[in-house]
């Protein structure tokens, strides 16, 4: 369903004074044709078959993946979400930078309660200079294993792509399945204090394809002909793991990330952390055939256990021979880079800039450096060894400067903050780690164990902003993909070990270094990264794998109001959900 937004309770005193006006200057001024979209997304448990099993799986609208939304820049969404399930649920728009509207961002207790069973919430908002491809997820629990889909942003009408128009588009989502409740996955690791048990599936799409059992006749087929070129817009909308993705035989031009148009480079391989997409123009200069499209992981953690099957869809060319009945000719497989191919992951992040000079803040107001990375909590004597079942009798946690993200539960943060309840949040994150160390050593022990708290950090309207995302290698190093909600942010710089200011400075990339939402943060390393404070609010930024927000490894911004209604954030909705 959509309408045009003039639709607005407008006296129609105004509606023809506005009318007379538009009159005037229709012939003088450019029309902008932004239009608004309404949805309903329905939250309920579905029978959905999988690996051989129907599991009751929470959907949107009894779809998986959920519904494509398609919009264009300038565009809005009304979105009245109904929870039909038996848990809590939000939605998140992964990627919109919710200009003042900061109510309808979604992450559960920062920018609102949660939906309650039986209850519903109308998300409004407008797209803003944004093109590309973003998706949207449940952001409460591990609902969004399931609770997930794609949100296309086209050019405004009458603009066009600064690339060839492609004669096809196709979304691929590379999602994570278990053979189990994902809600119970968590749920039990969260008692026992130890990793959650890995996915059993990848899927494109949803569907695992060929290689798994009971999945090949629902394979994904993605349609090409030959000659033609079509775009691919990959997200990784998996819980808990990178993935690396090829397509046999062709090579892929990477034109967009994170709904920002790229510099366009050409690769055979893709690497996604989970939130982040990338847009890519594929051209069928192959015989005609069926080639697989693939994906499997990038697992950097040494030695932690990880789902090592492959997903997979096919590339069909239309006038591809017709296989004869009986005979199977299997399409041709990519090969794939090693799980634990860091070189070939680094050579992909690192190749993205920005498609022209942008303007990157350089006068730099707050100049941080925040530590990412994992911790284990000793049990108390005498607590249960069953709820101690992380390694040596510890539990899992994870933190950014030695703080364990923990949510309120009596009010969202972005509430406590718009409304000035006291004792739901302090703004005294820190800084700087509190103990500055050899990050990517080896960590003495006496430091694996944050504490927990709920830490924001407060920025005035139009700040600039330099963080320094330095993983560390406690417990195990890995691979983070980092996301701050409410920004695009500046990628411009990235490299291992420990981020030395006076040797990696001279490095950065001022010129056109790329805009993402979401950060490939390097095994054992470090990423820099700029943004303008310029949208206010709370938003929370994250690691991306959902077992690790799980932990607390998140802190979030407080953006306080500027000057004017442009630079306040908006009053909340009526219908918003309390706690
Ligand atoms: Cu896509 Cu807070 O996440």
């Amino acid at each position: 369903m959509e309408a045009n937004s003039f639709s607005n309770p407008f006296g129609s005193f105004f509606f023809f004074l506005f009318l007379g006006i538009l009159l005037v200057f229709t012939s003088a001024m450019p029309i902008t044709n932004a239009k608004t979209h309404y949805h309903d997304f329905v939250v309920q448990a579905t029978p959905v078959k999988r690996l051989c099993r129907t599991h009751s799986t929470i959907t949107v609208n009894g779809m998986y993946p959920g519904p494509t939304l398609e919009v264009n820049n300038g565009d809005t969404l009304v979105i009245n979400v109904v929870n039909r399930a038996r848990y809590n649920v939000t939605i998140h728009w992964h990627g919109v930078r919710q200009i003042r509207t900061g109510w309808a961002d979604g992450p559960e207790f920062v920018t609102q309660c949660p939906i309650r069973p039986g209850g519903s919430y109308t998300y409004r908002f407008t797209i803003q200079g944004q093109e590309g491809t973003l998706w949207w997820h449940a952001h409460s629990s591990w609902l969004r294993a399931t609770v997930y889909g794609a949100l296309i942003v086209r050019p405004k009408e009458g603009d066009s792509y600064p690339f060839t128009k492609p004669k096809r588009e196709t979304p691929i989502l590379l999602g994570e399945w278990w053979d189990a409740n994902p809600i119970d996955v968590v749920r039990q690791a969260t008692r026992t204090g130890a990793a959650p048990n890995i996915s059993d599936a990848y899927t494109i799409n949803g569907q695992p394809g060929d290689l798994y059992n009971c999945s090949s006749k629902d394979t994904i087929i993605v349609p090409i002909d030959s000659g033609e070129t079509n775009l691919l817009r990959v997200v990784n909308s998996g819980l808990n793991q990178q993935l690396f993705f090829k397509v046999a035989n062709h090579q892929l031009t990477v034109v967009g990330a994170d709904a920002s148009y790229v510099k366009p480079f050409t690769t055979s391989v893709l690497m996604l952390g989970p939130g982040q997409t990338t847009d890519v123009l594929i051209t069928a200069d192959q015989p005609p055939a069926r080639y697989y499209i693939a994906g499997r992981a990038y697992a950097s953690a040494q030695g932690a256990p990880f789902d090592n099957t492959t997903t997979t869809a096919i590339l069909e060319y239309k006038s591809a021979p017709c296989p004869a009945k009986g005979l199977k000719v299997k399409p041709v497989m990519p090969t794939m880079p090693q799980f634990n191919d860091t070189a070939t992951a680094t050579a992909f992040t690192t190749s993205f800039r920005s498609p022209r000079q942008v303007e990157v803040p350089t006068k730099i107001d707050h100049n941080l450096l925040f530590t990412v990375g994992l911790g284990l909590n000793n049990c108390p004597p005498g607590a249960s060894r069953s709820t101690c079942q992380g390694p040596n009798g510890t539990r899992f946690t994870a933190s950014m400067n030695n703080e364990s993200f923990m949510l309120p539960s009596s009010f969202s943060l972005l509430q406590a903050h718009q409304q000035g309840i006291p004792g739901v949040f302090t703004t005294d994150f820190p800084a700087n780690p509190p103990v500055q160390f050899d990050y990517t050593g080896n960590v003495s022990r006496s430091l694996w164990q944050p504490n927990r708290g709920t830490k924001l950090y407060k920025l005035k309207y139009g700040d600039t902003v330099q963080v320094v995302l330095q993983g560390t290698s406690i417990f195990t190093a890995e691979n983070h993909p980092i996301h701050l909600h409410g920004y695009d942010f500046y990628i411009v710089a990235e490299g291992f070990g420990n981020f030395n200011p006076s040797r990696d400075t001279s490095k950065f990339n001022l010129v056109d270094p790329p805009l993402r939402n979401t950060v490939s943060l390097p095994v054992g390393g470090w990423a820099v990264i700029r943004f303008v404070a310029d949208n206010p609010g709370v938003w929370i930024m994250h690691c991306h794998l959902d077992v690790h927000i799980t932990w607390g490894l998140a802190m979030a911004f407080l953006v306080e109001n500027g000057v004017g209604e442009l630079q306040t954030l908006q009053v909340p909705p009526a219908d918003l959900p309390i706690c």
